[in-house]
């Protein structure tokens, strides 16, 4: 649709961790994936009135800035709080069909389109590098301690191997890769999971550290079965993945069962994917099988939230 004059308009994708959440947190390598299918659209106008409106459209909820307690006013003030300059006040129109807090990166593709829409307001549309770096601080103040992957993987939109403290890698992906979302269950807080491994690594850091290095070495070795194509190995180290994670305590008995019809249902593997303790579980299927998986979970009922060839 083409904007109405002075309107602007910005979309962000969901995103998938593929390997290493949790591990990410404590220096090891990950990898995540860009959702474009799966999409959160936000538009705006300067507001002549000189205050600040939203409208979900997937609620009807009017809100305005006082509505703090709100996700979109808490992203919005957040990525306000971020910047050196107020953005103009404006009425902004946000369709999303990206799940809240489920691991699914909702409140980084919210800051990532207002931010966008609010500089194209304001006439100075952000750089990549820098729109990332001001989703990041708008989800440090919602995360507390995040590792930095969502902002990266949201904001450019492409396949990443990333570690913290060094610059992101793009991946080149040899095939595309058959990946189906589901959820199970309702996701947990992020910061309640990440406080929960924080405290088990204090209490035992040798078995803890051990389990957090043998997640980066499998992630380590899904960036070659990525680079090569190889999905059926890339599905075994899913699994493998999903055992740590599991001995971590972050899965949850809800997406232990999605797991596992997934897996009955011919997935290459599978594994939960972000925060965990509920929320989001990701299915690899085996080429050319993405529509005939997507049929037998809906059968055994799960309604994928995205099913797509995910491409470099
Ligand atoms: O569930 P999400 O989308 O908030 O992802 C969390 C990923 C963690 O590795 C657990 C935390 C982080 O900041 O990377």
């Amino acid at each position: 649709m083409i904007p109405a004059a002075g309107m602007k308009r910005a979309s962000a994708p969901a995103k998938a961790i593929l390997f290493g959440e949790h591990a990410v947190v404590y220096g090891q390598p990950a990898i995540a994936l860009p959702i474009r299918s799966l999409r959160l659209e936000a538009t705006g106008r300067i507001a002549e009135d000189g205050l600040t409106r939203f409208h979900s459209a997937a609620t009807g909820e009017c809100l305005s800035e006082e509505d703090l307690e709100h996700p979109i006013v808490g992203a919005w003030r957040r990525a306000q709080q971020s910047l050196a300059r107020a953005l103009p006040a404006a009425h902004y129109e946000i369709r999303s069909r990206i799940p809240l807090a489920a691991g699914f990166g909702s409140g980084a593709a919210l800051s990532t389109a207002l931010l966008r829409v609010g500089h194209m307001l304001a006439g100075r549309p952000l750089a990549p590098a820098r729109l990332s770096e001001l989703v990041f601080r708008a989800e440090q103040q919602f995360h507390g301690n995040p590792s930095g992957i969502d902002n990266q993987v949201i904001v450019h939109e492409r396949p990443l191997y990333f570690r913290q403290g060094a610059a992101p890698q793009f991946l080149q992906l040899a095939v595309a890769l058959p990946l189906i979302g589901l959820r199970g269950g309702e996701g947990a807080p992020t910061r309640a999971v990440v406080a929960h491994v924080r405290e088990r690594r204090a209490a035992n850091p040798e078995q803890m550290d051990r389990l957090l290095a043998a997640i980066g070495a499998l992630t380590q070795e899904s960036k070659l079965a990525l680079r090569q194509g190889e999905l059926v190995r890339l599905g075994n180290l899913m699994d493998e993945n999903q055992r740590l994670l599991r001995e971590l305590g972050v899965s949850s008995p809800e997406q232990e069962r999605a797991l596992e019809i997934a897996r009955a249902a011919g997935a290459l593997g599978a594994k939960i994917s972000g925060a965990g303790w509920g929320g989001q579980v990701l299915a690899l299927a085996a080429p050319g099988e993405l529509a005939a998986l997507t049929h037998k979970l809906r059968a055994a009922g799960y309604q994928p939230v995205f099913c797509e060839e995910i491409a470099g």
